[in-house]
């Protein structure tokens, strides 16, 4: 990428000073404010922004996206090519190497990957002492920060050998503690990985078999488990992404700051949206009930959801995918009668001038809930999907945090609003 160095002058209207602060890939430095002062007593100035609107936190070479186009590529290669010609664990070296695998290196990248899909037997104990119903994802948030302790090496983050055998561990472990907290809502055994099966087929197999010997996946489910965690694999600075990196900032091991992640991706606004696409398709109902509920929306009631999307001002490359997907599902488990009303939706949608003045269109939450629900997942489960796929992004991401000389730990300013220099009036005396 090009980059362009320029100056910014800024006149501080308080004192007339002028100063010059370099542009660099079209950023300026927010610690170049710092020098702009009141006078030599007060603190420099400084940037406020919740939520890191305008704020990049980092330099990544992992993930493009210009939201403008709806482009979504990992390390320069298009989203749709990766999901119509490789497959997950190669895009997961794709993005934590940085580079396609040789033959050589993703026969032993699949092999280590396959080979490390067991964990201990005490992972098992303790995840069957949560209670009947708890929730999946508080399930694996606190199976994989407990990785920690199995691999208590992993706090040696310097050694790049030690860095990827955890990251192996980590891609390989996902599945099973995601498939154990699903059996165990459901009060089933929990089943041992099957090593002679791929990626998304052994995932089936911890899921869904019973009493059989062997498990038979249909591989046009397994493609398309595939084919979904390629597209949640990686989303560049998202919420759970900066939640890795800012805890991974204070050098601690990888199953802790992906074990934040998963923290971050268990909240409504972030991982949860698809289940809401659930609801209000439900809610519809039918066809006909549509343009009641579009004029609702126009009129501020409430939102479209699974429209619409920070950084996507066009349609997100991501539902063009999974709409392709849905079929092939759909073929096998039947279609989902909500399905009628979604594309209704979206056609009515994406003709109407509310929609189309303000840039929404459908987002990757869009479809995704409706294949989650015709595979049978609760609603819960349906961040724990994301969440499989989007650890070798968050890995991605650490390695890169942990290999940055730039990145220091995270430590924001804050804008202070509260008292100062009270007088401490003990208990006995405020109480009496
Ligand atoms: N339905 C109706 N109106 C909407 C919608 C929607 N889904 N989204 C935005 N708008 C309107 C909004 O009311 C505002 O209108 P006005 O200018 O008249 O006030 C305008 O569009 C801009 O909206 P905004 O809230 O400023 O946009 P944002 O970038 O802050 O919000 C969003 C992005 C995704 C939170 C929002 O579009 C939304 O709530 N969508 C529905 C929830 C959803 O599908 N979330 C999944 C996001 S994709 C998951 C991922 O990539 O992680």
């Amino acid at each position: 990428m090009q980059s362009v160095t320029d100056s910014l002058t800024v006149r501080d209207n308080r004192t007339g000073a002028e100063y010059e602060i370099p542009i660099t890939d079209g950023t300026i430095k927010a610690a170049d404010l710092g020098q702009i002062k009141l006078n030599d007593d007060t603190p420099g100035l400084a940037t406020y922004d919740p939520g890191f609107v305008n704020t990049a936190s980092c330099r990544s070479s992992v993930t493009y996206i210009d939201g403008e186009a709806g482009i979504l590529e990992y390390r320069g290669y298009p989203i749709e090519q990766l999901a119509e010609k490789s497959n997950f664990l190669e895009v997961a070296y794709l993005l934590v190497h940085g580079d396609l695998p040789s033959k050589e290196q993703y026969d032993n990248w699949v092999h280590h990957i396959t080979y490390h899909t067991f964990v201990h037997e005490n992972v098992k104990a303790f995840m069957q002492g949560f209670r009947y119903d708890a929730h999946p994802m508080g399930m694996l948030m606190a199976s994989v920060g407990a990785l920690s302790t199995f691999y208590p090496e992993a706090a040696n983050i310097s050694d790049p050998d030690n860095r990827q055998i955890q990251i192996i561990r980590m891609i390989a472990k996902m599945p099973t503690l995601g498939a154990w907290a699903f059996r165990h809502a459901q009060g089933k055994p929990y089943v041992y990985p099957d090593n002679d099966l791929s990626y998304a087929e052994n995932f089936m197999s911890m899921l869904f078999k019973m009493s059989e010997v062997k498990y038979d996946p249909d591989p046009r489910i397994a493609k398309a488990l595939d084919t979904l965690f390629i597209l949640h694999a990686d989303h560049e600075q998202n919420c759970s992404t900066n939640a890795v990196r800012s805890v991974g900032s204070s050098q601690v091991d990888p199953y802790s700051a992906v074990s934040a992640g998963i923290g971050a991706l268990f909240g409504p606004l972030h991982g949860g949206a698809n289940e809401a696409v659930l609801k209000m398709l439900r809610r519809i109902g039918s066809k006909s009930e549509i343009p009641a509920f579009i004029e609702g929306v126009k009129a501020g009631n409430e939102r479209l959801m699974g429209f619409g999307h920070r950084v996507y001002k066009n349609y997100d490359p991501r539902a063009k995918i999974i709409k392709k997907a849905c079929d092939d599902v759909f073929e096998v488990t039947g279609v989902n009668p909500l399905l009628e009303v979604a594309q209704e939706l979206e056609k009515i949608a994406l003709e109407d001038e509310y929609f189309v003045k303000r840039k929404l269109y459908p987002n990757v939450d869009f479809y995704s809930g409706l294949i989650y629900e015709a595979l049978e997942f609760p609603p819960e489960m349906f961040t724990v999907l994301f969440a499989i796929g989007r650890t070798p992004g968050w890995l991605a991401q650490w390695l890169e945090l942990v290999q940055d000389k730039e990145q220091k730990i995270a430590r924001p300013k804050q804008i202070y609003t509260g008292e100062r220099k009270l007088d401490f009036v003990p208990a006995a005396e405020r109480w009496a």
